[in-house]
């Protein structure tokens, strides 16, 4: 099918060419007053008006990428992931905070070390990132309990109301982190500039939109001394939370079903004028808090390349450029960088990865779709008049008129309404299914048509003021313009073959050159009344045509080489054509220093101020060689040296049995009596004793479970309700003898079983059921006024077929200490129940000198749980970034699960039966890059006939010479003998 759109849409872009005037008379953007008012008072460095954030009085387009301090807890990678924002053109970065991670007890506020947020917010100012603060109290974030506070499930009421048992538990936490956030504001010479006041206050489970509890929190963290004006983020625009300085809502068009990456479902939302101004009452600009730029992928599910490739780079051109279309300007992508939910970060939905498909993986490598990205940030930088530009209202109509038949085409067309010259035609295809779609057009001179590719979006110029460089339009692609030494050099780019033209005012007709060497058929001119045309096909590897007219140097690339061109903050700027990534730039006379990530030998094409005469890459001096047209050229050949790596499998393993918990004689004095009979929790359990592990303080991990009986005789089943999460799983014995598993499923959160006692219980004999269960995380669910986080986790009901034996009680355990967890610098949720982690065998420095040597590649051949321990050297060179991760295989058909810890961090959680994650990637910082690393396993085996792993791998992921520079390891402190370890 091809379809034809009508010339119409160059009719009109005509017409816009009519208006021309002479001269531009821009009002000045800068200064204009700004709208803003609330704030005003207290300070005057972040304002704005209808159209956008001004920042000591100066417009910007807010590009700010999602990134999770706490998913990463090696402080100097923060650097790392930062630096690659900044160097993809972002401007800004936002975080959640986690609050159920930093008061897991309540009342107590622990933020130590790993926990603290304060040196990501220096290295994002470091980085010269501004950032927006999104401190909950609740965040959803696919993390337990959505950032709640275990002991939350407690506090009896619905949560994120005006309730005054949640207002109480939340307001020490406000207290704390809005003091935090108020330190580090752009007022104090922070770089936070922005405050996002709850997150996704937008369905009700009572169907009421609290008011009273808005403003209270508002005034809470205004109390806490938050300045900076704040924002919300509603789940759709639907007009919730209006009470904040400037409404923003999310949007993820495509959902999170990773497993058809080719499929769309939805073509981009318009969010126009009209819907906009219908439902909010104050005008700010218009701000998407979360616009999608990846999924989260649950158990059993696609992968994160399946989720990268669905949210990927033509997704980058369609969508986003459908949010410009709707004239958004501040715009936060979720997420930039996912991280892993180490420990038991994550909630139920979602496994140990959550690398999210985004721009920067989990390991830090860049995907295909950051270098997109970069194509468009950069364009917002350079084109102030897109701050201040407003969509035009084409009616339905009017579009259909203006697209004749080819209804898979939206256009778009923003007008700049301060200097009503400047427009942006937004072309884009809304069809969502392959095959291509072709629409062709007409432009004004040229004789060819152009083509918009299915899944593509071109954002067309009319009267763009580049600098001093008067574009009268252009049907390519504006990458940048940067003025150098009085050169104003600008970068069009299209897709290779695609044929554009370009027309631009110029005062001396004579004065045009084309320096190219590429044939004449691929390109032509004209000047006609000091207007000069060029009409040109977009070369492919990376040929450029060059042009040049007065001081103007046009550089026409292909796509590939226009995202891999990096534009350096140096004064005058400086441009890098080539390299995985150029993190900055810095001229010291004649010498200019880049600093930047590669994997391979690269030629570099750099434009710099005339003064600079040689290059230094890394610290290094390049051969460095001028070439007539300005630019430098330098080789670079990275080392990259071969790291000797162990074998994991064959290394020397340790192992011993970490379930004596189901041994005759085993002592269980220590653990908590189940003794409750009234629990907080609207959930109330059929049997009259509350099983529920949150109401003893034991909110994430394994879970233990004793039921101690004395037979009436005859019992002869054992029936149970047990909730765990989706994906969880759970064995039974009796007395040592086992009595069966619930391997798990991806859906399954709460699961009846019902099994067979190994032998009919004796009158009067005395048994324990031993319960051990997975706890995949308290739930989420953004829904506010309910109480979801709180779904028990433990038995809700359970019971006995032939005899009904008499209860003397249940004892349960999780991590040792529960809310009182012992492990400070590694966190609350880390630990589990297991008795290995009870005793601290994941920790370095353990004495395993007693356990018997043995793999887990050989398991074991019973049901029950295993530690294995090792310890191995690495030793990689500085000034390398080589992430690594673990890898299991599938033992297909065996029914395990098995956690990973390195150097006692809990960095993966493996179910081998529901996947899909088989890669764990490990940070440096937890993994010890010089010198020794303690790896301890466990195997909980399910199946009768036990469980080994099929393969244990330390891979590197990928390599590159660069880096942010030395890792600190973080704090890894040793065992040491655990008082009362049970
Ligand atoms: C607040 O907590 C108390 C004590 O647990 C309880 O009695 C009361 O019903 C709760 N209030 C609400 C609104 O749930
Ligand atoms: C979230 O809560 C709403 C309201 O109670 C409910 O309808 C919805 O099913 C819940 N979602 C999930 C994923 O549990
Ligand atoms: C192993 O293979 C089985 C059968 O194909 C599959 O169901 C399971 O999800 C796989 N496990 C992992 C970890 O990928």
């Amino acid at each position: 099918m091809v379809a034809t759109l009508s010339a119409k849409v160059f009719t009109a872009l005509q017409l816009a060419l009519a208006v021309l005037s002479p001269a531009f008379t821009v009002a000045s953007r800068e200064h204009q007053q700004p709208l803003g008012v609330d704030h005003t008072a207290t300070q005057k460095r972040v304002t704005w008006d209808e159209h956008s954030l001004f920042i000591d009085g100066k417009r910007l387009f807010v590009f700010s990428g999602e990134v999770h301090p706490w998913r990463n807890p090696v402080q100097s990678l923060h650097l790392d992931v930062l630096q690659k924002l900044k160097a993809a053109g972002f401007n800004a970065v936002s975080i959640y905070f986690h609050w159920g991670v930093v008061e897991y007890e309540r009342g107590v506020f622990r933020w130590n070390e790993i926990f603290d947020l304060q040196p990501f917010l220096d290295a994002a100012k470091e980085a010269g990132l501004y950032v927006i603060a999104r401190p909950g109290p609740y965040v959803n974030a696919e993390t337990t309990g959505g950032g709640f506070p275990g002991w939350g499930t407690r506090v009896e009421g619905l949560w994120r109301k005006s309730n005054r048992n949640y207002t109480e538990a939340y307001k020490p936490f406000v207290k704390e982190f809005g003091a935090l956030i108020a330190k580090n504001e752009i007022t104090k010479g922070g770089p936070i500039i922005l405050t996002q006041v709850e997150n996704e206050y937008s369905g009700f489970g009572d169907g009421v939109e609290d008011f009273e509890y808005e403003w209270e929190l508002l005034q809470d963290f205004k109390d806490a001394g938050i300045t900076v004006p704040t924002i919300c983020d509603d789940a759709w625009l639907g007009g919730h939370f209006q009470s904040v300085d400037i409404y923003g809502w999310n949007s993820y068009p495509l959902g999170f079903d990773c497993s058809h990456p080719e499929i769309w479902h939805s073509a981009p939302p318009d969010y126009f004028y009209n819907l906009y101004n219908s439902r909010i009452r104050k005008h700010g600009p218009k701000s998407i808090l979360e616009l999608q730029a990846g999924g989260f992928d649950g158990w059993g599910g696609a992968g994160y390349d399946a989720c990268g490739k669905l949210i990927g780079p033509e997704f980058e051109r369609v969508f986003y450029k459908g949010m410009y279309g709707s004239a958004v300007k501040i715009m936060n992508l979720y997420m930039a960088f996912g991280g892993t939910n180490w420990g038991q970060l994550a909630e139920p939905g979602v496994y140990t990865s959550y690398d999210y498909g985004s721009i920067i993986r989990e390991d830090r490598r860049l995907r295909d779709k950051y270098y997109e990205l970069k194509l468009q940030t950069q364009f917002l930088a350079v084109s102030p008049a897109y701050l201040t530009s407003t969509p035009w209202q084409l009616t339905e109509s009017k579009q259909i008129e203006i697209l004749k038949g080819t209804r898979n085409i939206v256009l778009t067309v923003l007008e700049d309404t301060l200097d009503l010259h400047t427009k942006f035609y937004i072309v884009r295809q809304v069809i969502a299914v392959y095959p291509f779609v072709e629409a062709n057009w007409q432009v004004p001179k040229a004789d060819h048509k152009l083509e918009l590719q299915a899944r593509d979006s071109n954002i067309l110029l009319v009267d763009y003021k580049a600098g001093e460089t008067h574009i009268i339009y252009s049907t390519a692609e504006l990458y940048t313009w940067k003025e150098i030494d009085g050169v104003n050099y600008i970068i069009l780019y299209g897709d290779p073959n695609e044929k554009h033209e370009a027309a631009f005012k110029i005062t001396e007709p004579k004065d045009f050159s084309v320096l190219s060497t590429d044939e004449e058929e691929d390109w032509s001119y004209q000047i006609d009344d000091a207007i000069l045309t060029v009409n040109f096909s977009i070369l492919e590897d990376g040929d450029t045509h060059t042009i040049k007219f007065g001081n103007t140097v046009l550089l026409i690339f292909c796509r590939e080489v226009a995202s891999k061109t990096w534009i350096l903050d140096t004064k005058p700027p400086t441009i890098v054509k080539g390299g995985y990534l150029i993190r900055s730039a810095n001229v010291e006379g004649s010498k200019l220093h880049l600093k930047g990530d590669l994997t391979q030998a690269t030629r570099l094409h750099i434009l710099a101020t005339k003064t600079v005469k040689q290059v230094t890459f890394n610290g290094k001096a390049v051969d460095t060689q001028p070439a007539t047209d300005g630019w430098l050229y330098v080789m670079y050949t990275p080392e990259l040296p071969d790291v000797k790596l162990p074998e994991l499998s064959k290394l020397d393993w340790k192992r011993a049995n970490s379930l004596p918990e189901i041994y005759e004689g085993y002592d269980d004095s220590n653990w908590v009596t189940a003794s409750n009979t009234y629990t907080p929790n609207r959930e109330k359990p059929a049997v009259k004793e509350v099983l529920y592990a949150s109401d003893y303080g034991f909110h994430s991990g394994n879970i233990l479970w004793r039921g101690h009986f004395t037979a009436s005789g005859g019992e002869e089943e054992f029936w149970a309700v047990v909730q765990g999460g989706q994906a969880f799983g759970y064995s039974i014995w009796d007395n040592g003898a086992y009595v069966g598993f619930w391997e798990g499923d991806v859906t399954t959160g709460r699961h009846r079983c019902n099994f067979k006692l190994p032998k009919p219980w004796k009158k009067g004999d005395k048994h324990i059921i031993t319960f051990l269960q997975d706890h995949m995380g308290l739930e989420e669910n953004w829904t506010a006024a309910t109480e979801h986080f709180k779904a028990p986790r433990g038995i809700f009901d359970y019971g006995f077929k032939g005899a009904e034996p008499k209860l003397i009680h249940w004892k349960l355990t999780g991590n040792l200490g529960g809310e009182k967890y012992l492990d400070i610098e590694r966190g609350p949720l880390n630990e589990g129940g297991l008795y290995g982690e009870r005793q601290g065998w994941h920790l370095p420095g353990f004495d395993d000198s007693d356990w018997k040597a043995a793999s887990p590649l050989d398991g074991v051949k019973e049901p029950g749980v295993t530690f294995y321990r090792t310890t191995f050297d690495l030793e990689v060179p500085s000034g390398l970034d080589y992430p690594m991760a673990i890898e299991y295989s599938n033992s297909t058909g065996s029914y395990y699960r098995s956690q990973i810890y390195v150097n006692g961090y809990q960095f993966g959680k493996y179910v081998n039966s529901i996947g899909p994650q088989k890669s764990f990637f490990i940070p440096q910082g937890i993994l010890n890059y010089n010198g020794k690393n303690t790896l301890a396993i466990s195997i909980w085996a399910m199946q009768n006939e036990g469980a080994h792993l099929n393969s244990l791998d330390l891979r590197i992921l990928g390599k590159v010479e660069g880096g942010v520079g030395p890792v600190k390891n973080s704090p890894a402190p040793a065992w040491s003998r655990r008082k009362n370890a049970y």
